[in-house]
């Protein structure tokens, strides 16, 4: 019997043992610094000369590893061998396979902190939230294995008395699992595991700024078991041999993460049906964000203020939920830009290997010059208030940085700059609070701080989300707790961590036999 499922605990290291054991997973991460990594291909290992380098965001000298990038021969040798071994995949237990992650889960839970540590130094994480990164992806072992568990007999159908009828999922066959930076481990390695679980097997494809964590999880995977060929390790250039693994005709599935333009694009390509192919692709794909908080005049405003600094600031508004829109109704809205402004300027930026620092580096130069370039906009379109500063000497530092007086159809107002930008805009009363938060293409995050009841439940109806919280920050779903995924242009409906998810990896198959 397995025991139910619990979120992995966040580490409170205001306790010095917590303290040293994440400083102990630094070291460790220090002594594997520069490392090279291959590629993964059938469980064999293949060296390349073109390299990705990764390097730390905080201290662009630092170089986290290189990593093999793989050219289309080897995204088509991936192909073959995950073709291949889907055979024999497919018809494993369930049992055996959820075991294999429980056992990963075990695995990373050992080296959590050290797991935390690259995530600090590969992506310039606050320690906080590295370690919340890595519990993201211990959960999401640990639920995608339960969940298979549940669904392994199938759903019961009815039968007549001659006959037996049975409804039964099963996989669908090679899924490229193309996955983000922001959350380097959770999110890639949840789609990996989704993936893996309910029988596909796997080409991962991380993102280029982030290969290396991506690198350890493959080698977690092989120390808990896994066989050879069924996660195969890619990564290499979006355009190169991400377009190729689209669009090759055995490719059954494609689960992806990161931007609207990316993930459009994908979706496109996959609608094509190729020589050879023989059914149509499925794309889970789940994109960008333009989230907002709302605040009414009945709402708790310091609770509103934390929590969209929180929500705007946390890992530098590099999550496809941060709050990058404030919408707060005008009786309040002075006193909540007023308390935000205080908030935010003192908060600290700076290397995150120190745990006291708030708020790191942004991840390259593009997202630097991106959202520098969205800061000069800002300029135009309101008025700054906080921050507004960035230093991209050492590493790619930007202050957090709020706009006051924007105006709803700004382009401040509608457009993801996956940075620590916040704008704020007034609305006349709550209806208008709505219409604003609902003014954007996309659809993934929104959050409400309010004690009135009407508007929680005209919330509940009309802020038109996936995630909606009350009296909360927008960010920090938990898997199991609070499934996650956006409307609209923020992907195709699915939700990570829910208990729908793995079906999107499986195709229903009925049987029918006459007694
Ligand atoms: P991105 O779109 O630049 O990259 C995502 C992945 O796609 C990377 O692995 C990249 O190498 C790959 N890629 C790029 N071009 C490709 C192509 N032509 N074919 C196939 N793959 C290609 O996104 P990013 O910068 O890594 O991540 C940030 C974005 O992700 C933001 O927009 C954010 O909102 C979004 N995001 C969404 C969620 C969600 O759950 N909705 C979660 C995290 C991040
Ligand atoms: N799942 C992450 C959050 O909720 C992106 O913030």
């Amino acid at each position: 019997m397995v025991v139910p499922y619990k979120h992995e605990p966040f580490t409170d290291f205001s306790v010095e043992e917590n303290k040293q054991a994440l400083e102990e997973g630094l070291n460790v991460v220090q002594s594997y610094l520069n490392h090279d990594y291959d590629l993964v291909i059938g469980g064999k290992r293949y060296s390349t000369n073109d390299k990705i380098v990764s390097v730390n965001p905080a201290n662009k000298q630092e170089v986290i590893g290189t990593v093999s990038k793989a050219t289309r021969e080897h995204a088509e040798k991936a192909m073959q061998i995950a073709d291949q071994t889907f055979n024999t995949w497919r018809k494993t237990k369930p049992e055996m396979r959820a075991d294999i992650l429980f056992r990963a889960a075990a695995i990373v839970r050992r080296r959590k902190h050290e797991f935390s540590a690259l995530l600090i130094k590969e992506v310039g994480k606050p320690w906080n939230e590295a370690d919340a990164d890595t519990a993201e992806a211990i959960d999401f072992m640990e639920y995608y294995g339960r969940q298979m568990l549940d669904l392994k007999d199938g759903i019961s159908v009815e039968s007549r008395p001659i006959e037996y009828n049975r409804f039964n999922y099963i996989p669908l066959g090679v899924g490229i699992v193309i996955s983000p930076w922001n959350f380097a481990f959770a999110i890639m390695a949840g789609m990996t595991a989704a993936a893996l679980v309910s029988g596909n097997t796997v080409l991962l494809k991380p993102a280029s700024t982030t290969p290396v964590v991506a690198a350890k999880f493959i080698e977690v995977l092989e120390e808990a078991g896994l066989p050879a060929g069924v996660v195969n390790y890619v990564p290499g250039s979006g355009s190169e041999v991400g377009d190729y693994l689209v669009d090759h005709p055995c490719t059954r599935f494609i689960s992806f993460t990161g931007s609207r333009d990316v993930g459009v694009r994908i979706y496109e390509r996959a609608a094509k049906v190729h020589e050879g192919q023989k059914w149509l692709k499925r794309v889970i794909a789940e994109m960008g964000g333009k989230d907002t908080i709302v605040v009414d005049q009945s709402a708790d405003l310091e609770l509103a203020a934390q929590s969209i600094v929180a929500s705007a600031f946390g890992f530098s508004g590099q999550k496809c939920s941060a709050c990058s829109r404030a919408v707060i109704l005008e009786d309040v809205y002075q006193p909540v830009l007023d308390r935000v402004i205080e908030l935010t300027k003192n908060l600290s930026v700076g290397e995150t290997k120190d745990r006291s620092v708030y708020m790191g580096p942004v991840i390259d130069q593009a997202a630097y010059d991106k959202i520098m370039s969205y800061i000069e906009i800002g300029k135009e379109e309101g008025r700054l208030v906080a921050g507004g500063k960035g230093d991209d000497s050492k590493g790619y530092f930007i202050e957090p940085t709020v706009f006051a007086d924007v105006d709803e159809n700004a382009r401040l107002m509608k457009e993801e700059i996956f940075g620590p930008v916040v704008a704020f805009c007034k609305a006349k009363d709550f209806d208008h609070a709505l219409e604003i938060a609902n003014n954007t293409d996309y659809g993934l995050t929104g959050a409400v701080l309010t004690n009135n009841r009407e508007h929680i439940e005209k919330a509940r109806e009309d802020f038109h989300v996936g995630n909606l919280y009350f009296n909360r920050g927008c960010t920090g779903a938990i898997v199991g707790y609070q499934p996650f995924g956006g409307f609209n242009m923020s992907g195709t409906d699915s939700k990570a961590g829910g208990p729908d998810y793995l079906l999107l990896h499986m195709q229903a198959k009925t049987t029918s036999e006459m007694l």
